[in-house]
């Protein structure tokens, strides 16, 4: 008797307005079909019966030609659907029923990353959701921009190193180890060293041909100012400019002293 009534499409109709009715109803076995008006449309829901689960849409909407957007659904045998759990196992045979609890173990290599067990509830949904099976070895690090790593063994429990271009400094953690599918730390970063800012190459030069001005003895004079220049990092260019620049500056001076 039950069972006759199982396989059967059950309808139910919260909607007062007959002729807002779509007509031809698409049948899928051991189901129920609610239709409820939502927002001012027509929405028909699938509920599989108990033993069954559902497979395809849920919902369908009744159109302006009333009709019923393309049904795919399916109820299958099993309250709740089939678990799947790659690289691991599970305890369970057989259509799920509810109330239905299965423990899961993971390969070896593989580290099992969410719940160990589950339970297939009223609900047709296996609660707390099904675990996955994560490799224990790492994928290839990251390089930080500027950087790169020492090492080519990325096995679980293997090191590598990072290091930094010349001119960088590496700021974070130098050593990484894979434990369990990740790297032990964050990617370090590579910062640019600050050098020391250079004075301005003009100012060194005013400085330097005061001082040559300044100095009684020519030949030490010359030799002071020349240092000073290859220091200063002046082109000649520049110190042509330079140079220009005070003779007009002295002629400035000569005339209005006259
Ligand atoms: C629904 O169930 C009936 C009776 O078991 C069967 O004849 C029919 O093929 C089923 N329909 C579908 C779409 O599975
Ligand atoms: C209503 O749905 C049917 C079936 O999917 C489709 O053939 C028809 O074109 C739809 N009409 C409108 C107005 O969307
Ligand atoms: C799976 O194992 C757990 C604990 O070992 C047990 O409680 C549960 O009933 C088993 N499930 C099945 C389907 O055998
Ligand atoms: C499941 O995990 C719990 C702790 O999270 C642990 O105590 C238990 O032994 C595990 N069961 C199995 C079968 O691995
Ligand atoms: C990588 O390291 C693991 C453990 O340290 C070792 O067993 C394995 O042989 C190494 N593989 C290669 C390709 O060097």
């Amino acid at each position: 008797m039950f069972y006759q009534f199982a396989c059967c499409l059950v309808v139910v109709w919260l909607i007062s307005a007959s002729d807002e009715h779509c007509l031809e109803l698409p049948p899928v076995n051991n189901s129920i079909f609610v239709a409820q008006e939502v927002e001012g449309q027509i929405l028909g829901t699938y509920f599989c019966i108990k033993g069954y689960h559902l497979v395809g849409e849920k919902t369908l909407l009744c159109n302006a030609t009333k009709e019923w957007s393309a049904p795919t659904t399916k109820c299958r045998l099993g309250h709740c659907p089939d678990p799947v759990l790659v690289n691991g196992e599970f305890n369970y045979s057989g259509p799920a029923n509810i109330n239905d609890r299965i423990t899961f173990t993971c390969n070896d290599h593989y580290i099992l990353k969410g719940s160990n067990w589950s339970q297939c509830l009223e609900d047709h949904s296996w609660t707390p959701p099904f675990p996955i099976c994560k490799s224990r070895d790492c994928g290839p690090p990251g390089n930080p921009p500027h950087g790169y790593f020492e090492g080519n063994n990325f096995t679980f429990g293997s090191t590598i190193t990072y290091h930094c271009e010349d001119g960088y400094r590496l700021v974070g953690t130098q050593e990484q180890h894979c434990t369990d599918g990740d790297w032990s730390s964050e990617l370090p970063l590579c910062e640019l060293i600050q050098k020391a800012p250079k004075p301005a190459p003009l100012a060194e030069c005013e400085k330097a041909l005061r001082a040559f001005w300044e100095t009684k003895d020519l030949c030490k004079a010359t030799k002071d100012f020349m240092q000073r220049l290859k220091e200063s990092d002046l082109t000649m260019k520049e110190l042509k400019y330079f140079l220009e620049m005070k003779k007009a500056e002295l002629k400035a001076k000569i005339l209005l002293t006259l």
